[in-house]
């Protein structure tokens, strides 16, 4: 059990904590889940990029998917091997690109024919060969938030079956690129099995249609997208998730890729923050605390639901509140009607399942520094990304003040 209360008291709020212990056995769960097969499960490094998560889940002999040169070096920095880094993402600058080449990453995830082109050509450049595997869009609805659903044609992502296999050809016709996988990521928080099954049974046909003409792959890189448990959802299981893809590779020896984000942090993370006032607009009851969307987006951006429990020794029936945030913005809110016990000041609030897009989509809207993140590992915790200070705020700027 954690101590919410003390870490409060002793880091301070707004505050992330996060179970490393937790994300190790999420880790261990899905590598467990693909045994008896070559596997690399690369972590989604987007779903929290804090040096120290990263190096908790490189001890663990992870990999890395990234999706900006940053978080490659951040991947490196937190010591994933570079071949076990794969860089994905629809707009890489020729910087990005021409850095990811140096670094020999395991390969590049192309999105398109314009990306490929200049792929060829920096390694050209270069006078290299660069690896490369090409996103395919298989065109299945993922059953999940719009904002979030990735496999569809509607949605920027990857290419066609068709751009797919060109893209292959001419990629196995150049000297300067190598094609070395194929790549599905049909959207986040996957709870239903069966669009993953079939997004991996039209990408298995096109891997045996290109072996057909002599293009062999190594990676078949299955993306990441597992959903986890917010509130009363059925997840699927990491064997029977396994089994799913392994059962559409049948005469297929290739080594799975695996880049799931959220399934192995989120529900290892969770946002502290204290109440601080309750008000009442006509009927309208709220409960205002000192963590606002700028520090934890997804209810904002998503209307996404996480269970808040308040540590609170005040008597009472529960009742129904908005939880909101300092921030100047209607939609500043981590809950709307919900059944919270009466509170008293300094009361801390623990919004659950914050572990994944949570502290990486924070923002220092209305001047608020970002909240300190704190690791707990074998019963102990530790600081692992110190509160951000006014100074740290306005650092990129005051050297411009004119008098
Ligand atoms: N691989 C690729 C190519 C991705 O685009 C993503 C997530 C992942 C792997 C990891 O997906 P995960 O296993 O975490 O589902 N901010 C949103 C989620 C955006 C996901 C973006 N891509 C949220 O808070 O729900």
């Amino acid at each position: 059990m954690i101590d919410f209360k003390e870490l409060a008291k002793e880091y301070g709020t707004p505050l992330y904590v996060y179970d490393f212990d937790y994300m190790a056995a999420q880790y261990e769960a899905l590598k467990e889940a693909f045994r008896g097969r070559k596997s690399i499960i690369a972590y989604a490094v987007k779903a929290n990029s804090n040096l120290s998560v990263i190096k908790h889940f490189a001890e663990l002999g992870s990999g890395a998917d990234c999706v900006s040169i940053g978080e490659v070096r951040r991947a490196f920095l937190a010591g994933i091997p570079s071949y076990k880094i794969i860089f994905s993402g629809v707009g890489k600058s020729d910087d990005e690109i021409r850095e990811a080449i140096e670094r020999d990453i395991l390969y590049i995830n192309v999105e398109s024919e314009a990306e490929l082109g200049r792929v060829e050509l920096i390694s050209k450049e270069l006078n290299c060969a660069a690896r490369i595997s090409i996103r395919v869009n298989p065109n299945i609805d993922p059953k999940t938030h719009p904002y979030i659903a990735t496999g569809l044609h509607d949605n920027k992502f990857g290419v066609d079956l068709d751009a797919a296999k060109r893209m292959y050809i001419k990629a196995n016709n150049s000297e300067n690129l190598d094609p070395v996988g194929i790549h599905f990521h049909i959207g986040s928080q996957l709870t239903q099995l069966q669009p993953i099954r079939e997004a991996a049974e039209i990408v298995a046909d096109l891997v045996r249609s290109l072996q057909a003409i002599d293009i062999e792959l190594k990676f078949f890189d299955i993306g990441g997208g597992l959903g986890i448990k917010y509130d009363d959802e059925t997840t699927i299981e990491p064997y029977e998730y396994a089994q799913a893809i392994l059962g559409t590779l049948t005469a297929l020896d290739m080594t799975i890729l695996c880049e799931p984000g959220r399934f192995l942090t989120a529900n290892a993370g969770y946002f502290i923050t204290k109440f601080l006032y309750e008000k009442q607009n006509g009927e309208k009851k709220f409960v205002v605390v000192d963590g606002a969307m700028n520090d934890f987006l997804r209810p904002s951006l998503y209307k996404a639901y996480h269970e808040i429990e308040a540590l609170s020794d005040a008597e009472g029936e529960p009742r129904a509140v908005d939880i909101v945030g300092p921030v100047c913005e209607s939609g500043d809110f981590f809950a709307k009607d919900y059944l919270l016990p009466p509170l008293e000041h300094g009361d801390i609030l623990v919004i659950k399942s914050a572990g994944a897009y949570g502290f990486g989509m924070g923002s220092n809207y209305n001047t608020r520094g970002r909240s300190a993140e704190v690791a707990v590992e074998n019963g102990k915790a530790r600081l692992i990304r110190r509160r951000e200070s006014f100074e740290d705020l306005i650092a990129l700027e005051t050297e411009y003040l004119e008098d």
